[in-house]
């Protein structure tokens, strides 16, 4: 498909906005839905002013499956941000149940579209979208997917800060979850060399990089320009593996056999090659020294709980 509509859940939102306009100056979609409890309205006439050739509009409060309609693409950043010291999973009583709802308008008014997960806890709410789906009898496990971008732009950026290289040319492996210890990068994989101390900072701040930006805007939220971007980056791999381009890959957390019966763990980031329908090829993880697997164990761990909470309360509170 050449016109693509491209749907925004939360698109008033400190992520909802400047994904919004960065997707208007994308030029594969051509059809903009602004979706918000407040302010869409507002964010759309401003955003439709720019000239590019996509048409945007905005919906409010009752409004979702209009928006919805059509759409090939589904982002969700609707939900509430993190406030210092507290972790994504924090977030899961307040965003769980607002998931859940999208997930539902989802399901009825647009069950083939590919549904891309912001709103945190990811490792949670990944697993909620799904149930909602399979209740209605439509979840497709290779169009919904975690937005796990962000992880690998600041790995990327943070090993380039080391090395004094060019971040655009470092492309680092991060596989597991999207908080905290589930996230794993696996950087013998990437040919970068770190040792000791040095190797654990670096993990450490790939792993809790969210928090430095929760810190700095000192209790007003969390990323919200830069996961921006990696929803936008996101999003423009899917449209184009839509419209014909091969070999696309991004990391994303989806529906993944890799650890599912070694560990019961039934969805997990890494590398996926997409394609016009989708999860095409889901890349293992491949070789990884004693120090990667000891995270990837504490990862495994971790995320068989978090997947686990968010299919409970979705049995619980259907
Ligand atoms: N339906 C639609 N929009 C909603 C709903 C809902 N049920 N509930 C909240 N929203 C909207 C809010 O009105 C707001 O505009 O979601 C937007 C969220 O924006 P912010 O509060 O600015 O939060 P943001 O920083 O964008 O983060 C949103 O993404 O990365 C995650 O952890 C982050 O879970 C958080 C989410």
């Amino acid at each position: 498909a050449n016109a693509s509509k491209v749907a925004i859940l939360g698109a008033a939102g400190g992520i909802g906005q400047p994904l919004s306009l960065l997707l208007k100056l994308n030029p594969r979609v051509s059809e903009l839905a602004l979706y918000d409890i407040v302010g869409a309205p507002g964010v759309a006439a401003d955003i439709s002013h720019v000239n590019t050739k996509s048409t945007v509009k905005g919906y409010g409060k009752g409004e979702a499956k209009e928006a919805l309609k059509g759409s090939e693409i589904v982002l969700i950043p609707a939900g509430v941000p993190r406030k210092p010291g507290m972790t994504r999973d924090d977030l899961f009583n307040t965003n769980a149940s607002i998931v859940r709802d999208l997930a539902k308008e989802c399901a009825e008014a647009c069950p083939d579209a590919s549904i891309l997960i912001i709103a945190n806890p990811v490792n949670s709410t990944v697993p909620i979208t799904a149930e909602v789906f399979k209740s209605k009898g439509v979840y497709n496990p290779k169009k919904l997917f975690g937005v796990t971008t962000l992880d690998v732009v600041r790995a990327s950026r943070f090993i380039s800060e080391l090395k004094k290289t060019d971040p655009a040319n470092e492309s680092i492996v991060v596989v597991g979850g999207h908080s905290g210890a589930t996230i794993v990068p696996l950087l013998s994989q990437s040919g970068s060399e770190l040792k000791g101390e040095q190797l654990d900072e670096y993990v450490k701040r790939v792993q809790f990089g969210g928090d430095e930006v929760v810190k700095a805007k000192d209790g007003k939220g969390s990323a919200t320009l830069s996961m921006a971007m990696a929803g936008a980056r996101f999003a423009e791999s899917l449209l184009k593996a839509a419209q014909g381009q091969k070999g696309v890959i991004e990391p994303t957390f989806v529906d993944s056999p890799l650890y599912k019966e070694s560990h019961g763990v039934t969805y997990f980031a890494s590398n996926v090659e997409l394609g016009p329908n989708g999860v095409e090829k889901i890349h293992p993880v491949g070789d990884v020294t004693e120090y990667e697997q000891k995270l990837l164990d504490v990862c495994l761990k971790d995320l068989k709980g978090n997947i686990e909470k968010g299919e409970k309360f979705v049995k619980e509170n259907p």
